[in-house]
This record gives C-alpha cells, sequence and structure tokens, in this order.
C-alpha cells in the first residue's frame, strides 16, 4: 500500500460528517442566548449538500430494491430527470437489507432538505469504473462494476457519504446565525423554511447534527463491512479490499486539492489513532475529529475533474443550488 507524505501529515477524511462539523462549529455553539435570522448565504451552504442526499438515495435505493425515487417518492424529484445507468445491485442478503435501511433514511433526508430539483446524476457502471481507473491509474479489464456483487457495491458505496459527511462538518463554521442556547426541535423544520430568513439558528444546527450523525453512521457501517473484509482480493483485479479504499482515498485528497482529509482502512502506526495501531476503521485528524470539506473541494470530487468549475463525474451536467452554479460562470 502506497502512503504519501501528505497522507502522513494530516490524515484522513470521513467526507460527509465533517461538513458540519469543525472548531469554528464549537465556537458558535459557545454563544449564548442570541437569535438572529439566518442569511442567504446560510440557505445556500444548507441546500448545497442536497446533491449528495439525491446521489446517496438513487445509488441505495436502485441498489437495493432496483428503482429509485421516481417510484418511491416522485414528489421527491421535484421534477427532476432520471439517473442514468442505476440498476439492482447482486447483494448478499445482509448487505442488501443495510443498503435498503440507507435508501430510506436517505429520502427522510430529502423530506428535510430542501431547494432544488434532483439534478441530472450518472451512476452508470462506466462512471463509478472511470473513477477506480483513476485511482489506480491503469484501466481495469473487465470495466469495475459497482453493481456487481456485495465487495465491489461496498467499494463504490466508500466513495459517497463520506464525502457527504465532511460536507456538513465544513458547513456548520460558515454559518452565520449564532447559536441559541435554548436548543428545542421543531419536528416541522424544513431548510426550505430558511427562505424565509427567520430560522432560529439553533433549530438549523439541531437539523445539521441530526443529518451528520445519520451520515457519519452510513460512513462506519460501510467502512465495518469493509474492514471485515480487508484482505479480501477482490475478483478479478488481484487488488485487495484495504488497497482499494486507500487508492480511493488517495483519489479523493487529490482532487479536493486541501490535503489528507481522507483514509482508507489500513494505515502504517503512526497514522493510526494515537499512532497506536494500523486498522482505521473510521477517518479522523491527529486528535481523531473528524474532518471538514468545503462546497469547492466537494465538488472537485464528486465531479472527478478538481475542479469545481468542471462538472462531470457523478454529475454530468452541474450539480444545483446556488454555490455549484456559481462556479459555472
Ligand atoms: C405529491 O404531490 C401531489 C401533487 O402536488 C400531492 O397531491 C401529494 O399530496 C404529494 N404527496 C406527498 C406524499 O407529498
Ligand atoms: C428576523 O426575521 C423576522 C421576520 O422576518 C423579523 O421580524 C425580525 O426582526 C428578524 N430579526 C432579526 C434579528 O433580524
Ligand atoms: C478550472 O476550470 C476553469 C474553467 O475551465 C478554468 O478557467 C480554471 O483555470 C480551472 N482551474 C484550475 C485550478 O485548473
Amino acid at each position: 500500500m502506497r502512503i504519501t507524505e501528505e497522507r502522513r501529515s494530516s490524515l484522513v477524511s470521513i467526507l460527509l460528517l465533517l461538513f458540519f462539523f469543525n472548531t469554528r462549529h464549537l465556537q458558535v455553539m459557545s454563544c449564548p442566548l442570541q437569535t438572529t435570522n439566518c442569511t442567504d448565504q446560510d440557505r445556500k451552504l444548507l441546500e448545497f449538500p442536497l446533491n449528495l442526499e439525491y446521489l446517496e438515495a438513487e445509488f441505495f435505493l436502485f441498489g437495493a430494491l432496483g428503482f429509485g425515487l421516481d417510484k418511491v417518492a416522485p414528489n421527491l424529484t421535484m421534477g427532476g430527470p432520471k439517473p442514468i445507468g442505476a440498476q439492482i445491485a447482486n447483494l448478499d442478503r445482509l448487505t442488501r437489507d443495510i443498503v435498503l435501511q440507507f435508501a430510506w433514511q436517505e429520502v427522510g433526508h430529502l423530506r428535510t432538505v430542501k431547494g432544488f430539483a434532483r439534478p441530472l446524476l450518472d451512476l452508470s457502471e462506466k462512471s463509478f469504473a472511470k473513477v477506480m481507473d483513476y485511482a489506480f491509474g491503469r484501466k481495469f479489464v473487465p470495466l469495475f462494476d459497482p453493481y456487481a456483487n456485495s465487495y465491489n457495491y461496498l467499494i463504490a458505496s466508500y466513495l459517497v457519504p463520506y464525502v457527504g459527511l465532511t460536507g456538513y462538518v465544513g458547513a456548520n463554521p460558515k454559518l452565520q446565525c449564532p447559536a441559541s442556547r435554548k436548543l428545542f426541535s421543531d419536528k416541522n423544520l424544513k431548510i426550505s423554511k430558511l427562505y424565509m430568513f427567520n430560522v432560529n439558528y439553533a433549530k438549523v444546527l439541531h437539523l445539521v447534527a441530526g443529518l451528520l450523525g445519520v451520515e457519519s453512521g452510513q460512513d462506519a457501517v460501510i467502512r465495518t463491512m469493509l474492514y471485515a473484509r480487508a484482505k479480501h482480493i477482490v475478483h478479478p483485479y488481484g487488488v485487495s479490499v484495504a488497497a482499494f479504499t486507500d487508492r480511493i482515498s488517495d483519489l479523493k485528497n487529490k482532487l479536493g486539492k486541501m490535503g489528507v482529509k481522507d483514509e482508507g482502512l489500513v494505515l502504517p502506526k503512526a497514522m493510526g489513532a494515537e499512532g497506536q495501531l494500523a486498522g482505521n476503521v473510521l477517518v479522523g485528524d491527529k486528535m481523531s475529529l473528524a474532518f471538514d470539506r468545503t462546497p469547492e473541494e466537494i465538488l472537485r470530487i464528486v465531479y472527478g475533474s478538481g475542479n469545481e468549475s468542471v462538472p462531470g463525474g457523478f454529475f454530468p451536467q452541474v450539480a444545483d443550488g446556488e454555490i455549484a452554479k456559481s462556479y459555472l460562470d
């Protein structure tokens, strides 16, 4: 397994979780008893992850069931185009059971995070195969098929929830509206209500924490399932599961262009938690805190282009929302 100097220095990347958590987030949290309305920028930041929620919902629904939002919750697509190339995966019972649970969780998230219609998604075998070829710097023959079996599907799944996770961690500190200590839950809160700019930040924080919690849980389950099979050699490529995760994480770091925020399942011992172990079932920095990513970094990764202005990859047209669109001008 190839370990770069860069990885040594900064460690790991649980993508989705990190989007909303970091130290500035903690500062915001400590701001007492202040109620300020959310800003337009807050709304943009909060609608951005919707791109990833759509991506995950469709990938997991199709993988487990062979159909997606158009069948299970057509309203939630808001009329957006059908995904390209998504299909049912050839999964073992346990994997299908878990993927289906993830799928319905994503449907729940889509009921909460609103803002724009489903963007065009490319979930075809070709789209995933391209990422794998890029990650390994050679052409896999036959093409890497994410839907072929549970190993391939879990490896393909390794690409996505973590990215969303770091996005949530990264967005949090950027939110302008200060937190109120008066935490309360409003089951009817929708991010779309931010359009009215009079939502209490505590509610938003509560919502983001709720999304982050489940996204990071999904990432942890996927990583654990892969970790249990880390030494398995994926047929017919002669590459271990651990090596796949290592290369994919390296690629995400390369595309994100902000150092090491993603790590594979097995690391040099010095990079494991407290430098004690090589096993790396969860990604974390030196203090074992989740990494964060900005929307720009996430776009560079999910476009596969390393450039937030050059759509492609899973979003062949463009991701939606004002932040993503602002890079097309
Ligand atoms: C879906 O949209 C239709 C038409 O706008 C509406 O009548 C229906 O209640 C919606 N269903 C759900 C589950 O929201
Ligand atoms: C928040 O928005 C509400 C409704 O638009 C308004 O009445 C209130 O003054 C705003 N509060 C602040 C602190 O801007
Ligand atoms: C990203 O793509 C845009 C549009 O093609 C280009 O102008 C810009 O130079 C690229 N940025 C980098 C860092 O390559």
